[in-house]
């Protein structure tokens, strides 16, 4: 019978289950907790990135619509960490990037290609036309149309709202951007306007009458959040040890 110096044996441990199952709940515990306490110390997991900013009013209200459309269904927002998708969609995507989404849009099914870095890739034009219908711009696509959207008046009376509800999960809205919400709206399709309050609150915005109408219509919207995504990081800044060319 093995016994150590102090005379325990080890063979009462091994001979006696429920001791046994105990001791291991005990240990694993330990483990367990060396893992989970420290996170209760810091204020956030996600690593802070410069240049990410809550969206503005007008992408947020793209994305409302993004989401009500269903468009990821078909296309993904993570750039994964692989050589294949880095050189086909750009820098892989950060925990930062999507850290004021709610809910987020990784996704895995890709009908379509991923989106985390479509913004600026193709004029407010382009977007604009191949929402309208897709095969007019890319033939051989399978995308819905989706014109409709073009004429559709966009319904922002409760824009505030919307801030002020993903204020309260976190997305750090101010209260200067809260009351001017309505206002950073209508400033956002109007480039001939006053843009600098704008611009100021959500640097690289795209300003720009997207679709030409004169109402904002959800296209306006739809396209305003299609050309932010994956522009707000400055990747020149970034120079990542393996992946990036
Ligand atoms: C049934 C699947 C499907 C749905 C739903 C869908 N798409 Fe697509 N999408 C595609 C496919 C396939 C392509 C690639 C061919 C093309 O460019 O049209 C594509 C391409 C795109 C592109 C161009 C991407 C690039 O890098 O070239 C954008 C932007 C886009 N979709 C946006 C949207 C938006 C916004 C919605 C929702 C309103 C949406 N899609 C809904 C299938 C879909």
């Amino acid at each position: 019978m093995a016994q150590d110096k102090k005379g325990f044996s080890h063979d009462l441990i091994e001979r006696n289950t429920l001791l046994l199952i105990v001791l291991v709940l005990i240990t694993v515990s330990i483990g367990g907790l060396v893992q989970i306490v420290p996170l209760f110390t810091i204020e956030s997991t996600i690593e802070k990135v410069e240049g990410v900013r809550p969206y503005s009013p007008l992408e947020l209200a793209g994305q409302n619509i993004y989401f009500r459309e269903g468009c990821y269904n078909c296309h993904s927002q993570q750039i994964r960490p692989f050589r294949d998708e880095v050189e086909r969609y750009g820098h892989y995507s950060l925990a930062a990037e999507s850290m004021y989404d709610h809910p987020f849009q990784w996704g895995s099914k890709r009908t379509g290609p991923d989106l985390a870095r479509v913004g600026g890739k193709y004029s407010n034009d382009w977007q604009v036309a191949h929402l309208v219908n897709p095969r007019a711009v890319v033939p051989e696509s399978i995308m819905p149309t989706y014109g409709w959207m073009k004429d559709r008046p966009l319904s922002y009376g409760d824009i505030a709202d919307h801030l002020k509800t993903l204020k309260i999960v976190g997305v750090p809205y101010t209260d200067e951007q809260i009351a001017n919400a309505k206002a950073d709206l209508e400033a956002q399709k109007n480039p001939d306007g006053d843009t600098a309050g704008l611009t100021k609150r959500y640097p690289k915005a795209v300003v720009a009458n997207f679709t030409g109408s004169k109402t904002v219509t959800e296209m306006d919207a739809l396209v305003a959040y299609l050309q932010v995504l994956g522009t707000m990081v400055d990747f020149t800044k970034y120079q990542s040890k393996q992946l990036q060319q």
